[in-house]
This record gives structure tokens, sequence and C-alpha cells, in this order.
């Protein structure tokens, strides 16, 4: 499932967090890629344990604890802290796939990445290029939100960012271990959530809502790895 989920971020704090990164010392973005991906990465990032980096990424965890979207699509077990990066004119990242394991520097955790996540920070019309381009069953997405919108997409897929001809793209990146590790079935309890919230606010006191809420947690149970 590619997932865009709209005001992550309100307006004021995408350009806060932005103007607090444009002052940011960024390092290569080679330092967290993989041993193939680290081949096709052309971008900078914040070192992890940047200050920036943690106080940000403690602001994109909270944003995200209230966002329901994000929860019903991800329904997330664990969170990598998140990153940051920037690309500049000439900036790109071929294509690749992400580790499929994540260790959390500094700690003895470790995130299985079940889901990516790009949290756009710069306005579209102030970069030239700079598309995610997710490749999934259904064929191939480029995808570019205003400041403050994620998207989500299965960290399995196949993905690229394309080259930013003019300006800079400023992005917040990360994985999420969700409790339903398949994407197919994660998908499945998606629309039924969806589903039974449209149908609550249309028909609230709908007798078939209990059962196929019942449905919803019991299919919940039988998949989930908590
Ligand atoms: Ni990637």
């Amino acid at each position: 499932m590619l997932l865009r989920v709209p005001d992550v971020f309100t307006p004021a704090q995408a350009t806060a967090c932005r103007e607090a990164l444009e002052r940011a010392d960024w390092v290569d973005g080679r330092v967290t890629a993989g041993h193939q991906s680290a081949r096709a990465k052309h971008n900078l990032q914040l070192a992890e344990d940047h200050p920036l980096a943690r106080q940000w990424g403690e602001t994109v965890l909270q944003a995200l604890s209230r966002n329901g979207l994000f929860h019903a699509a991800a329904l997330p077990l664990k969170i990598f802290p998140p990153l940051f990066n920037c690309y500049r004119e000439g900036g790109n990242f071929g294509v690749h796939v992400d580790n499929a394991i994540r260790d959390v520097r500094g700690t003895s955790h470790r995130v299985r990445t079940d889901l990516s996540a790009t949290l756009f920070l710069s306005e579209p019309d102030s970069y030239d290029g700079g598309e995610l381009v997710v490749e999934d069953n259904y064929g191939t997405h480029a995808v570019k939100l205003p400041a403050g919108h994620l998207v989500l997409y299965p960290a399995s897929s196949l993905h690229r960012v394309n080259t930013v001809t003019r300006g800079a793209r400023m992005a917040s990146f990360f994985w999420i271990q969700s409790l339903v590790r398949d994407d197919g079935e994660r998908t499945l309890l998606f629309d039924l959530d969806q589903a039974i919230t449209r149908l609550g606010h249309d028909t609230p006191n709908h007798p078939a809502l209990v059962s196929l809420t019942g449905t919803y947690h019991n299919l919940l149970r039988r998949w989930a790895d908590a």
C-alpha cells in the first residue's frame, strides 16, 4: 500500500523545522546506507546523534502519535528515530531497496523495516525534480507532496529519488515495524477500518458496526505479532 498522510506537520511546523535544518551541518548521506545503496545515494543527511535530529525527530514522533490515519494504516509496533536528509542541485538516490533490519544507534534495539515513510518538509514549488518514485505491483508512482505531508510505502518496494535540478528538497525519513508484517494483511485491515469509520459516521447506531468491529479485532489478533 502506498498512502498519503496529509498534515502530519502544520505549515508552521514544517517551516520552523526547515529553517532549523538550513543552518545545520550536514554529512554525506552514505553514512546510513547499506552496501548496495551507498553506490546509488547522493545526498546530505543530519548525523543520527545530531541534536536537531533528536529534537525534530521527537517532534515528528509526537505528531505521528496524534495522527489517526497513520496509526490505522501503519499499525506501528516500533518506529525508527526519524532521520533528516537534503537533496541539493544534482542530488539523487538511484533505485534501491531499504535494509530489512535497522539497528537503533546507541541502543540494543532493532527495527524490522516493514514500512518506509517520508515526511516532506520543502514546498514542492521551491525545488524541481526530487520526486520519490516507488514501484509496486500496480506500477510506478511519483510522489511529491506539500510540506508537512507524509507518504507511507512498503519498505520492500524498489524506489528512488529523482535528481533535484533546482533548489533544495528537505525531508524526514524513517521506518516502521508494524504489528502486522504482511503488507496485504495490513492493507485489508486498513480498508476494513476505514469502511467501519465511514459506516459509523453515516449510521452511528447500525447494529452491524459491533460485529464488523469485532471482526476487525479478531483479524488483528490473528495477524499481529505484538
Ligand atoms: Ni530508501
